[in-house]
């Protein structure tokens, strides 16, 4: 695997691989890999010849008092793991490569709908900053595919939305969530846990199936079933930030009429952010 770390190497290698009549696949991430990367990175292997993956911790996509300076960079370890899971190129450009003319004069991408409420509505300008370094990350590279974590459901329905309205010709393709075996989804955040934390935290993803399993059993009385949510994870210590239930395929408010169903979560513990989701049909 080659890493480069400029746009030029990465169109150089990137039309190299085309010119050989490769299909090419992208799974951009922000580093720090977990199984749930690898697996993006194996299923971009089987869609595809030629795997480009990325490291670039954003610092667009992150609030003022959020995490950019803590986010852990592991490249070393990060690299070893893509080379293992079959990715041919690392694209691992710093802020001034990804920046260069700064930036508060950069062009942004707003994608509308979609990116308000959840995590857009107390991540105040989180999915421009994401919709605007995919856009980006997406020119430069310009795969046929490529392939995000369902564990962020609302930044994959913002790509999808993305990738719609603005006519780019990439499949967009969500691999489901890898979770520890206690449940709890696999993020390059849990490592901000303590060992009492972690113990704590698989009650995010017990809270959304005890809930999906009382839809499941005929209850369609949302606001209560969510204000029981939050009191299960208040006693369990975490602090909830959202936990709602949604139309899958438009993140609309669920209706009684809804089929197709997500539930979303987002809550502290202690200073950690965490977030889950689980989809089910009716
Ligand atoms: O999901 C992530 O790791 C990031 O939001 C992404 C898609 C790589 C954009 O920075």
């Amino acid at each position: 695997m080659n890493t480069v770390k400029t746009v030029l190497e990465l169109r150089a290698a990137v039309a190299r691989a085309r010119s050989e009549g490769k299909r090419i696949a992208f799974v951009p991430t922000m580093g720090n890999l977990h199984a749930g990367h690898v697996a993006l990175v194996e299923k971009a292997r089987q869609r595809a010849d030629f795997v480009v993956a990325s490291i670039f911790v954003n610092p667009l996509q992150f609030g003022p008092s959020e995490d950019l300076a803590s986010y852990p960079r592991t490249l070393a370890a990060d690299q070893d793991k893509l080379v293992a899971a079959g990715c041919h190129l690392l694209f691992h450009p710093d802020v001034e490569e990804m920046y260069p003319h700064g930036m508060d004069s950069q062009t942004r991408v707003s994608v509308r709908g979609v990116s308000e409420g959840l995590c857009g509505g107390s991540r105040p300008g989180h999915f421009d900053g994401v919709a605007t370094v995919v856009s980006k990350l997406f020119n430069m590279v310009q795969p046929d595919l490529a392939i995000f974590g369902e564990k962020d459901f609302q930044q994959l329905a913002v790509i999808r939305t993305l990738v719609r309205d603005l006519n780019m010709p990439i499949q967009i393709i969500g691999e489901p969530t890898v979770r520890a075996e206690d449940g709890l989804a696999l993020s390059s955040r849990n490592g901000y846990l303590d060992a009492e934390q972690r113990a704590t935290a698989p009650v995010l993803y017990r809270t959304l199936t005890q809930m999906a399993d009382a839809i499941r059993g005929g209850e369609r009385d949302f606001e209560r079933l969510t204000e029981q949510g939050k009191a299960m994870l208040q006693r369990a210590g975490l602090r909830p930030d959202y936990l709602e239930v949604r139309d899958s395929h438009d993140l609309r408010s669920a209706t009684e009429e809804s089929r197709q169903l997500v539930i979303l979560a987002a809550a502290f513990l202690g200073k950690t952010r965490l977030i889950d989701n689980l989809t089910f049909e009716l």
